[in-house]
């Protein structure tokens, strides 16, 4: 029996519209429990369409750092909550890349959001140079302590995603070993903050994930549950890996 309740979560980045909404929704309504913690993250203009269902949450795939004022074009934790979110992404490596977000603003951001009262998934990963380099332990543990050195409470309010840049997207998933490894030292490496909290923390796998892959890494010891782009635009699929966490 898993200590952990595992968490399936769908990031649909910049993808989909209220007919995904519908289909998503319905085909997540009529699975039977025992089901894990699904998270459904759509492009936050799509929140208020999706019907409340107790076999879902919805959650949003980034939050400012600010709470209100002239922040053209940000979107505050608040403002998510009201829309009916509970979770939110934070510190994708989309957004760390594409939109130079630091670990610095990261790091204001789970604190924002966890005040507020979401729970924040923070994502966690290595480039393949970085891999190659033999550096992804040490990239794992600046992107950790960036966010909780200085506030270790936010743990207990944590999910942490570990999504290895050179697996989002590319159909090339770590293995469920490599992935496990990376898990164990992720849990690890939070127990000097809060070792209770590390003990029951959900660290999630992203990166390829799909229907065919996915019960290798979720028999993974400290793997509890899985961040999905591609396949959970894909009704049938993703509805599939939930009956499978
Ligand atoms: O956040 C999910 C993610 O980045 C993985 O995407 O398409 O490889 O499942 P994908």
């Amino acid at each position: 029996m898993r200590q952990r309740k595992p968490l399936v979560v769908a990031n649909w980045k910049m993808n989909g519209n209220s007919d995904l909404v519908q289909q998503m929704s319905d085909a997540l309504s009529v699975l039977k429990q025992p089901l894990p913690e699904i998270l459904i993250c759509p492009p936050v203009i799509l929140l208020t369409d999706f019907p409340k269902h107790q076999n879902y949450k919805l959650g949003a795939q980034n939050v400012s750092e600010q709470h209100s004022g002239a922040f053209t074009g940000e979107i505050s934790a608040d403002m998510l909550l009201a829309a009916g979110a509970s979770h939110v992404i934070i510190g994708h490596s989309e957004r760390r890349a594409l939109y130079g977000e630091l670990d610095t603003v990261i790091s204001q951001k789970v604190k924002v959001a966890i005040d507020a009262g979401l729970t924040p998934v923070v994502c966690v990963g290595e480039t393949l140079q970085q891999r190659e380099e033999e550096k992804t332990l040490e990239v794992l543990a600046r992107q950790l302590d960036a966010v909780y050195a200085a506030q270790p409470y936010l743990l207990a309010r944590s999910v942490v995603s570990y999504e290895p840049v050179w697996a989002i997207g590319t159909g090339r998933t770590a293995t469920p070993q490599q992935a496990q490894q990376v898990h164990h030292f992720i849990r690890q490496h939070l127990a000097q903050y809060d070792a209770q909290a590390a003990d029951v923390l959900r660290i999630i796998y992203g990166g390829s994930v799909t229907a065919t892959n996915c019960e290798a890494l979720f028999a993974e010891a400290d793997i509890d549950g899985a961040l999905i782009g591609g396949a959970s635009l894909k009704v049938a699929e993703f509805s599939a890996i939930c009956t499978m966490a």
